[in-house]
């Protein structure tokens, strides 16, 4: 019998690894989800029911890792169950129109204020392949600027300065120095890629005066969800949009972590802005594989066929169980009060743990507001940017923290560069047990 408590906590879970090792790269499906984060092996989650999550030896957590943010309604949502198990009777797709992908654009179209019509897709990644794709054609440009740290999915062109690095390797902020984020790729993709630091307006001016005219696009995370969780300076994205605008560039949105979380029509609702093309994702789908490209006739009506038509095509692009599955999603979120809930129990959470960290002094910050946020050990009392996060955040003690809190009960991805979610179903009694389990992590970690 193994006396470890941590290895005895896992005891199915480290089979299941050593049998997903024998089939599997790496034991998982994407890395995010293998030893880059979960030295020992990851955790085998069995099931789940509204905020709650259990592994395959039992142990029960509250999920705020939410799927990376898809599971907007939580797990085996009683709605989304009823609807699934009445649209699979009659079959789960059929690779033609169906009055489904109606129902579901309607209700897009409905939300998302640029949304003159929609194009449904099955990931993010494939919606944002998309936009770039739309992009290129509308503007009769080829080159586009990415900002760096902002992850756009796993096309080969958006693939550049997605990862930390130290400092030294960033070059000049008005330069940065282009890093894959993948071997495989050829250099040439990255000719026609931009690199700029976001929230940073003089240097964003200063690389478009070089090379805005040759931009089909500038494309941007309205908040930056892939180092953690990051705000925009106030007036910052409006600003990029005027800039992307002055150089007849489009200014897509990549809405794929932000739709239909932070308001019914997502950071472009929020914030005001009017994009070009948005990419929408995750929570849509609310737990089903979903992507959608959303925006003016005058862009997206060049998908028509015909002779210099934009080629998208997909066997599973609006599959009608997610079809189904996303107008009841989109029902759900409509209902009144979902956003002031979802923001008011997230704003409670980060309140709850910035009192902890303030009580035991702990270096630590938390950013973000309502249904998204972030923790970052740090000294520094925000980090703006990208650059900041590749210095002064300790992404080491993060993860070490975040094991601590699993032993507790609180599921979460040890990675730094991801964000806490907040669902339709997490409770006030959800963030009371997170800061207990908070301040013991801290109190484990010595303050
Ligand atoms: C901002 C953003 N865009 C696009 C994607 C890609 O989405 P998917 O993983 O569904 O391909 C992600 C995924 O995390 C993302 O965070």
């Amino acid at each position: 019998m193994n006396e470890d408590p941590i290895t005895h906590r896992y005891i199915q879970s480290r089979a299941w690894f050593q049998r997903a090792e024998e089939s599997l790269v790496e034991g998982v499906n994407s890395p995010s989800r293998g030893a880059a984060f979960y030295p020992g092996g990851p955790v085998f989650l069995e099931h789940g029911r509204g905020s709650h999550v259990w592994d395959v030896d039992g142990n029960e957590y509250i999920d705020f890792m939410m799927s990376f943010g898809a599971t907007i309604q939580g797990h085996a949502h009683p709605k989304i169950i009823d609807v699934v198990t009445r649209t699979i009777a009659l079959g789960s797709h059929f690779a033609a129109a169906t009055p489904a992908e109606v129902e579901a654009a309607e209700r897009v179209c409905r939300m998302v204020p640029t949304a003159e019509v929609v194009r449904f897709a099955n990931t993010g990644s494939e919606a944002t392949m998309l936009a770039l794709r739309l992009a290129r054609a509308h503007t009769a440009r080829t080159k586009f600027l990415k900002f760096e740290g902002h992850y756009h999915g796993w096309y080969d062109p958006y693939c550049l300065n997605g990862h930390s690095h130290p400092i030294a390797q960033l070059g000049p902020p008005e330069d940065p120095t282009k890093i894959p984020d993948s071997d495989g790729i050829p250099s040439s993709v990255f000719d026609d890629v931009i690199v700029a630091p976001w929230n940073d307006v003089p240097t964003l001016e200063n690389i478009l005066r070089r090379h805005g005219r040759e931009l089909a696009a500038i494309i941007t995370e309205p908040i930056m969800a892939n180092m953690g969780c990051i705000l925009p300076h106030d007036g910052y994205l409006q600003k990029v949009c005027d800039l992307a605008h002055e150089y007849d560039a489009l200014f897509i949105l990549d809405e794929v972590v932000t739709g239909f979380r932070y308001a019914p029509g997502g950071c472009q609702e929020y914030y005001g802005l009017k994009p070009d093309i948005s990419t929408f994702g995750k929570a849509l789908g609310a737990g089903f594989p979903i992507g959608a490209v959303a925006g003016p006739r005058s862009i997206l009506d060049r998908m028509r066929w015909g002779d210099q038509m934009v080629l998208h095509y997909g066997t599973f692009n609006s599959h009608r169980l997610t079809m189904r599955v996303v107008a009841e999603n989109l029902d759900l979120l409509s209902a009144e009060g979902t956003y002031k809930k979802l923001h008011a129990i997230g704003n409670a959470a980060i309140a709850g743990l910035r009192e902890v960290f303030r009580r035991r002094k702990v270096p630590a910050i938390v950013q973000g507001f309502g249904p998204m946020y972030q923790i970052y050990f740090t000294e520094k009392d925000a980090i703006h940017d990208y650059r900041d996060y590749c210095t002064y955040v300790d992404t080491r003690r993060y993860s070490h923290f975040v094991h601590l809190l699993m032993e507790q009960g609180i599921y979460m991805t040890p990675s730094n560069g991801l964000h806490w979610i907040i669902s339709t179903v997490h409770s006030e009694k959800d963030v009371a047990t997170l800061v207990v389990a908070v301040d013991q992590s801290c109190r484990e970690l010595g303050f």
